[in-house]
């Protein structure tokens, strides 16, 4: 039942992100705007919203998880980001009904919501009200990619360049990866850039990629990110 719902409602986004228009198959966004009102305590949605306790919650749908700009996410939601999960409404259900179960060490202080029905309605509720990734609906920056990163993504990276950087990372970072040490050969470079950022910033937190990616210029992180990329 729950992944016929699950699928459902994946379903439905997938059609929405084809042509935005009327609330999910289940939720309805009345009974949602009701829902919101313990999360309005930390969150802020809809025209004109910021950050607060916790991140404001515009373009949420679809959008990479712990990645809006301007925010301090935990590390738990900014490597599921990097890895790739985005808020589809498989992701949304899971962690409203137990946050801290779906990502243990996430900030967000809030015990969960037991029925599934509520959360339905609460996800077609920040759908209605904070528009699906990509749309704008207010002034305030609802960009799901971090400037730093889509500016290093427009520089061509000099793949030779790379490539006689890349000594420094490959004695760590082999090619069949093995132990805490993730592979970074193929990686997509919207991956490989967005994590290498988020060591450099601070926001994600590993001494030594801390230290190593402090080192590197926007150039030298665009340079690895095309050797990296094209070697397999
Ligand atoms: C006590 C404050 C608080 C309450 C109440 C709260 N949140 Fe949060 N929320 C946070 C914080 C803090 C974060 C950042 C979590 C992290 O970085 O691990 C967050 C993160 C989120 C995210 C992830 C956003 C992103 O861009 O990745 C969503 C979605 C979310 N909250 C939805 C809700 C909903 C819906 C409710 C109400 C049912 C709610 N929150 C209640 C504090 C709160
Ligand atoms: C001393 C060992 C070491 C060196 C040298 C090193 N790394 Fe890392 N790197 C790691 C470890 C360990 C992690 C995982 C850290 C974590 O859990 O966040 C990592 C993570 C990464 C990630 C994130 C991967 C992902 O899947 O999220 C990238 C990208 C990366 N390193 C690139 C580099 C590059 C580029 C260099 C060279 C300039 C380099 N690393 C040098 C050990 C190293």
């Amino acid at each position: 039942m729950r992944d016929a719902r699950a699928a459902i409602g994946a379903l439905a986004l997938a059609a929405l992100a084809a042509a935005p228009s009327p609330s999910l198959a289940e939720g309805d966004a009345a009974q949602g705007e009701r829902l919101f009102r313990p999360c309005a305590a930390c969150h802020m949605i809809g025209e004109g919203a910021v950050h607060r306790v916790g991140p404001q919650l515009n373009g949420l749908v679809g959008r990479a998880i712990g990645a809006v700009a301007g925010y301090e996410f935990s590390d738990d939601l900014v490597e599921a980001g990097v890895d790739g999960l985005v808020w589809d409404a498989d992701a949304l259900d899971r962690f409203l009904a137990g946050p801290r179960d779906y990502f243990p060490g996430t900030r967000m202080v809030f015990r969960g919501i037991r029925s599934e029905e509520d959360r339905q309605h609460l996800i077609a509720y920040m759908r209605d009200a904070g528009g699906v990734a990509g749309e704008v609906v207010a002034e305030a920056d609802t960009e799901a990619v971090d400037p730093e990163v889509a500016a290093i993504l427009g520089i061509a990276g000099d793949v030779p360049y790379g490539e006689y950087l890349a000594n420094e990372c490959t004695a760590c970072h082999r090619a069949e990866g093995g132990g805490d040490i993730p592979t970074i050969r193929g990686l997509a470079p919207s991956v490989f850039i967005a994590g290498l950022v988020a060591y450099r910033n601070g926001s994600r937190e590993h001494q030594v990629m801390n230290t190593v990616s402090r080192r590197l210029g926007d150039e030298e992180i665009a340079a690895l990110a095309a050797y990296f990329q094209s070697s397999e």
